[in-house]
């Protein structure tokens, strides 16, 4: 079939669906929800069979909807409508939640009912669970929509409230003075959930250090206490406020009407009040952990689950002394095992935004990356994986085939390229490892494509070699199985031979320094160049600016239009 996806934004869960339908063999095209006018036009170039809608912020125009079905992807269950879905199934408290499949109509949400997906709710942040079970749940859903639709003989089922099964209700967009946290009175339990139902937008308003901000990333601390809202400690980039019966740690803030008004490190946002506070080293039981170290037996798992996959110069340095030190331990296999959300996105664009230079930081923010690739490359005393438990963009998908063997969940998305980021060159050794695993000819398949793309379609193309588990926790134990064994083959001596041999003989052919300069040149361009195409697409990027136009990678159909419009 020809589907139509009418979106706000080509987001993770967007990018999903794209991915799971073009693999059943449907032609999608793409058109971002820029106005009603654009929107018609798409469908007027595209004549889809089907319209769907994963992520919207507005209703679909009635000329669209009128003349074909289109199907909505509403975060909630059966019968639960309004903006603030899941950010009110968390504030209260629902055990299970879902994912439903609406036709659209006049009225928002109330459509008739195509199919819906129900999970248990993780005790986790709104964009958690959107990116996990609320995106694993559309996917069942929207998969079974779409059969039923293509069977063509299927009636979709009208709202009913006093069908039993419609548990749902209509609920009015949350607002600020409804997740706002009392220090004096709230528990640990209701601030997590007051900032998870936030995070990550729109965050919850409060005043700290004297300042209105917004607060994002929040972890329970297992043993600080203090005088309730007080700030008590600090530790890497969070810092530790008291409740009434503990303490949580709070990793990102945002003041909106600082010089730069988007999500930056707590530390960083309110250095000026934090000296005095006393610093906590981290350990399984205290503190705000984004790197950590565990072993069994003779394999050596790192966890690097950094707020939103994004790693800036400190943490990429961190986490280099943290794999070297890992290297020096008598095991056998490291697992890179990133975090559950995402394994990595790359550089961190907003710290780079902030920084006094922004060519500067990245110049320096590359340069921590491509230190830590190379030690993983390089590495010659154990074999390496790279465990997906999350998606991976940009850096990120290279940085993770760096080691020996990437092993990626069932579901995961990745985004092996730089170039939608103002035609960015790219690094982390990526002119080696991606002819070296993918093939010349793959190589410049996937630079060019800039398209996201499943694990299966990366395992064909040499980006993964193993993929399994659905489920965050059964990819996680299935990966303890499977490096444990990968440990324990008789073959372990020979593989760690060949692959220190091949290295050898690839240093030979063009030392891992020639492809890291050539690299760095054109990114020296890119940072520092007459052109400032990168600087544009990163402050577009950080601040949130709405596209203009959907790009023509994923505007299947505004393509034949632009060759004719040029050729006119
Ligand atoms: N630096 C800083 N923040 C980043 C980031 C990065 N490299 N990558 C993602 N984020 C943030 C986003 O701003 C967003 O923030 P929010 O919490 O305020 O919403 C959040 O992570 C989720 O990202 P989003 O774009 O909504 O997720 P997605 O799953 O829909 O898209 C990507 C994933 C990877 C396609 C997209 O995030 C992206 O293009 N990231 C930039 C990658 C990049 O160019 N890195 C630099 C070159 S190495």
């Amino acid at each position: 079939m020809r589907i139509l996806f009418l979106t706000h934004a080509f987001n993770s869960l967007t990018q999903r669906l794209y991915v799971e339908l073009l693999e059943l063999g449907h032609d999608i095209s793409v058109e971002l929800d820029i106005n009603d006018q654009i929107a018609i036009e798409a469908v007027q170039l595209y004549q889809p069979d089907l319209i769907i809608a994963p992520f919207l912020k507005r209703a679909i125009p009635p000329e669209i909807w009128q003349q074909h079905v289109c199907l909505v992807v509403h975060p909630g269950i059966r019968g639960d409508r309004g903006p603030s879905a899941l950010d009110w199934a968390i504030l209260n408290r629902e055990s299970r939640w879902g994912v439903t499949v609406l036709q659209a109509n006049a009225e928002m949400d109330a459509g008739d009912i195509w199919a819906s997906a129900e999970f248990h709710r993780r005790a986790a942040s709104k964009a958690s669970l959107y990116r996990n079970e609320v995106t694993d749940a559309a996917v069942r859903a929207v998969l079974l929509a779409v059969e039923r639709f293509q069977s063509g003989d299927y009636r979709p089922e009208p709202l009913d409230y006093s069908d039993p099964q419609v548990r749902g209700q209509l609920r009015p967009r949350l607002t600020q003075a409804e997740r706002a946290i009392d220090w004096r009175t709230d528990d640990t339990l209701t601030v997590l959930r007051k900032i998870r139902s936030a995070d990550g937008f729109p965050g919850v308003r409060d005043r700290l250090a004297g300042r209105e901000l917004l607060l994002y990333d929040t972890h329970p601390e297992g043993s600080l206490k203090g005088e309730p809202g007080a700030l008590i400690a600090r530790c890497g980039p969070a810092v530790c406020r008291a409740t009434v019966d503990g303490a949580v740690w709070i990793g990102h803030l945002r003041d909106r009407h600082a010089e730069h008004p988007f999500k930056l490190p707590a530390t960083r946002v309110i250095a000026d009040a934090i000296q005095e506070l006393p610093e906590i080293v981290a350990d399984r039981h205290s503190g705000y952990r984004d790197i950590w170290y565990e072993e069994q037996g003779a394999v050596g798992y790192l966890h690097f689950p950094f707020y939103n996959g994004a790693m800036g110069t400190e943490q990429c340095t961190r986490l280099r002394a943290a794999y070297v030190q890992a290297r020096r331990r008598d095991t056998r296999v490291i697992v890179l095992m990133g975090g559950p959300d995402f394994w990595s996105n790359g550089m961190h664009l907003n710290l780079i935004e902030a920084a006094e230079s922004a060519a500067d930081e990245s110049w320096q923010n590359i340069n921590a990356m491509d230190d830590l690739a190379r030690e993983i490359i390089a590495t010659r005393t154990h074999l390496t994986v790279a465990a997906l438990q999350g998606n991976a963009g940009a850096g990120g998908v290279f940085l993770a085939r760096a080691a020996d063997e990437v092993w990626a969940r069932r579901g995961v998305v990745l985004n092996p390229h730089y170039k939608d980021m103002g035609n960015l060159y790219g690094s982390e050794y990526w002119t080696y490892l991606m002819p070296r695993y993918a093939g010349t000819e793959n190589a410049e398949r996937i630079a060019r494509a800039r398209l996201p793309m499943g694990v299966r379609e990366a395992r064909s193309l040499g980006l993964v070699d193993a993929s399994f588990g659905r489920a965050v926790e059964a990819f996680a134990a299935e990966c303890r199985e499977r490096a444990t064994s990968l440990a324990g083959v008789p073959a372990y001596a020979a593989r760690l031979e060949y692959k220190n041999k091949r290295r050898d003989a690839d240093e030979h052919n063009k030392p891992l320094e020639k492809y890291r300069e050539e690299e760095l040149a054109q990114m020296y361009r890119n940072f520092y160049g007459f052109d400032p195409s990168y600087h544009v697409a990163r402050y577009n990027f950080v601040y949130k600016v709405p596209k203009s136009r959907t790009p023509l990678t994923i505007a299947h159909h505004r393509r034949t239009a632009e060759r004719l419009r040029r050729i006119s």
